[in-house]
């Protein structure tokens, strides 16, 4: 008996290892959270055995220094490649060239990091260009790193694993092991402690860079933001959201007092620049706001054919699919996120990762890009405050996403600020970079949804990353002819120079990336003219099959 059972492992070999290994814990895929501080502890309890600075005194030396400008006194830009203190999975990968770093090819999922020469100009820095001078800067940046948002892959994949688990069980093995006793810990929406890092460190490198335009101010700096969505509980998400870099920018505690804080209401029906989509009714429908999903659900069935089969040789009772699998990858980008670490990063080779990078490239082309009708729209209203900015002229017509009592009102909305900031969102950033014509991510053309193609330019994980930071700088510099100042301007995205070849009047090449002011905004006026918000916005309209939009307007 013992014979026959041992010949018959034997000639089924690989189920019988399956069978050896662990089965699944039941709470496997099951989901814990935690509070901190917890609920009931009252914080108050203690405090008069803790004065504050005030009572204690004694406060020492206080004089501060004057504001730095390293963005034109250093000799060299600083750039970002940090990501203390999550752990870079890329031991793995360095068989050959240059190390392979997934973190960098996880699109609007991954960390910022400074790109370089990314968008066509590699022969120049941050650095502001020799002979000029920083008049102005306008910066616009997304929150950090945070928990998945409702319903997304990781806690669909959790709970189908957690009931399996529960009634008839699943075994893993190999390097998929892990899952037998995997939980899922992740929260929901809110700002991972990494990700509260992220803008406070934007915070203090944009006082070192830009400090010096403080001096300035004639009245406190407005800086803004949006609230979220009022039925959400998170709202403190964003709370913290702008205090991260504000704390970084002023300092703790004098950013309490060192600027307004303008919260913009996001939600259904309110007109917010930096969250257009809530009255752009077509980017949420079936008219405009289903594509982007439909061309990266579609790649994702292509270029995880292959790993689904590979990784299911090493689960048995539980079915994987291609959106599971692109549940684990989602997953290898939040738990390193939020947990510093990610078991599931190790899963996946080097292709996958660059499948992976062009999914969410898919769903950003094609959905707040290049590709989609109404990107332009979405992005046009923060376009018109940029134009009114640079202009100092008050704006008078309200008929985007602007707002008319907080934009027509200099209070709410100042003309006068040597330093702009202000806080969004990545799919945002993603609609104004279309509205601003920056074409020479769309020079590769529509983007294909079943391979990637050779002359890929557009990379999410350049400009919609966590942290992502879009900067203006407006300079004053020695015109080419003659002694004469002129002002020009440019943009840095993740401290790539972008080309602004793509605008009307700014077509000559600048290595540097620089467009005299006043041609850039002829050219961004004529822009702003060419899109029709109400059409691509609230029109009726079919997108061309296949899409061949390139400009982020239905035609
Ligand atoms: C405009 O902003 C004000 C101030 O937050 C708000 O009360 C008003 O409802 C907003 N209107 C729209 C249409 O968003
Ligand atoms: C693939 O695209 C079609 C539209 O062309 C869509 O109906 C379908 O749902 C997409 N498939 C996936 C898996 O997203
Ligand atoms: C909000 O936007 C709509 C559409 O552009 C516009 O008609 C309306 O006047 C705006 N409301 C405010 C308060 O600006
Ligand atoms: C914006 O770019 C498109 C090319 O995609 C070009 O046809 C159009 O003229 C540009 N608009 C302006 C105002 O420069
Ligand atoms: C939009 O147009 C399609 C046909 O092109 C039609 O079936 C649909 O009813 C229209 N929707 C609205 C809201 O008018």
């Amino acid at each position: 008996m013992v014979l026959v059972l041992a010949l018959a492992l034997i000639g089924a070999l690989p189920v019988a290892l399956a069978a050896l290994a662990e089965s699944a814990s039941p709470f496997a895929g099951s989901t814990s959270t935690a509070a901190f501080p917890p609920p009931d502890v009252t914080a108050t309890l203690y405090d008069s055995y803790f004065p504050d600075e005030s009572q204690v005194g004694f406060p020492g030396a206080t004089p501060t220094g004057a504001e730095p400008e390293a963005i034109a006194t250093a000799p060299a830009a600083s750039l970002n490649f940090d990501t203390y203190p999550v752990i870079v999975p890329s031991s793995q990968y360095t068989t050959s060239g240059p190390a392979f770093n997934p973190m960098y090819h996880w699109g609007n999922l991954g960390p910022w990091y400074s790109v370089g020469g990314a968008f066509g100009l590699p022969n120049t820095s941050p650095q502001i260009p020799d002979g000029c001078e920083l008049e102005q800067v306008h910066l616009l940046f997304r929150h950090g790193a945070r928990y998945p948002t409702a319903g997304e892959a990781p806690s669909v994949l959790a709970a189908a694993l957690h009931k399996v688990a529960q009634t008839t069980g699943f075994t893993a093995s190999g390097p998929l092991e892990f899952l037998n006793t995997w939980t899922y810990t992740l929260g929901q929406e809110l700002l991972t402690p990494f990700g509260r890092e992220q803008p406070f460190q934007l915070g203090v490198g944009f006082r070192v860079k830009y400090g010096r335009l403080l001096d300035k101010f004639t009245s406190i700096p407005v800086f803004r933001t949006t609230s979220m969505d009022m039925r959400s509980v998170q709202i403190e998400w964003w709370l913290r959201c702008k205090s991260n870099f504000a704390a970084g920018f002023f300092g703790i505690p004098q950013y309490l007092t060192s600027y307004h804080e303008e919260i913009i209401i996001e939600a259904t029906g309110y007109n917010n620049t930096l969250a257009p989509y809530d009255t752009c009714t077509d980017s949420n429908n079936g008219v405009g706001g289903t594509i982007g999903d439909y061309a990266s659900g579609n790649w994702t069935q292509i270029y995880l054919k292959k790993t689904t089969e590979r990784l299911q040789q090493y689960l048995t009772g539980f079915t994987l699919t291609p959106d599971y699998v692109y549940a684990m990858q989602a997953l290898c980008s939040y738990e390193t996120v939020s947990l510093g670490y990610s078991q599931f990063c190790g899963l996946f080779t080097e292709e996958e990762w660059r499948g992976f990078e062009y999914s969410i490239d898919l769903s950003f082309w094609y959905g707040q890009g290049p590709g989609n009708p109404n990107a332009a729209a979405r992005g046009v209203g923060y376009v018109q405050e940029l134009l009114a900015r640079l202009t100092k002229t008050p704006l008078t017509t309200f008929d985007t996403t602007l707002n008319s009592t907080l934009d027509g009102n200099s209070i709410t909305f100042p003309l006068d600020q040597p330093i702009y900031a202000d806080a969004t969102h990545d799919v945002v950033i993603a609609t104004i970079i279309t509205a601003l014509n920056f074409t020479s991510m769309a020079a590769g053309g529509p983007l294909p949804w079943d391979h990637i193609p050779v002359d890929h330019t557009y990379h999410v994980q350049h400009f919609a990353a966590y942290a992502s930071n879009l900067v203006g700088q407006v300079v004053s510099c020695p015109a080419s002819t003659d002694s004469i100042k002129e002002t020009f301007i440019r943009f840095l995205l993740n401290d790539g120079a972008v080309p602004l070849t793509g605008i009307a009047h700014c077509e000559a090449e600048n290595e540097d990336g620089l467009c005299p002011l006043a041609n850039f905004i002829e050219g961004l006026k004529e822009r702003v003219a060419e899109i029709d918000f109400d059409y691509d916005c609230y029109g009726n309209y079919t997108i061309p099959t296949p899409d061949t939009i390139v400009n982020g307007r239905m035609i």
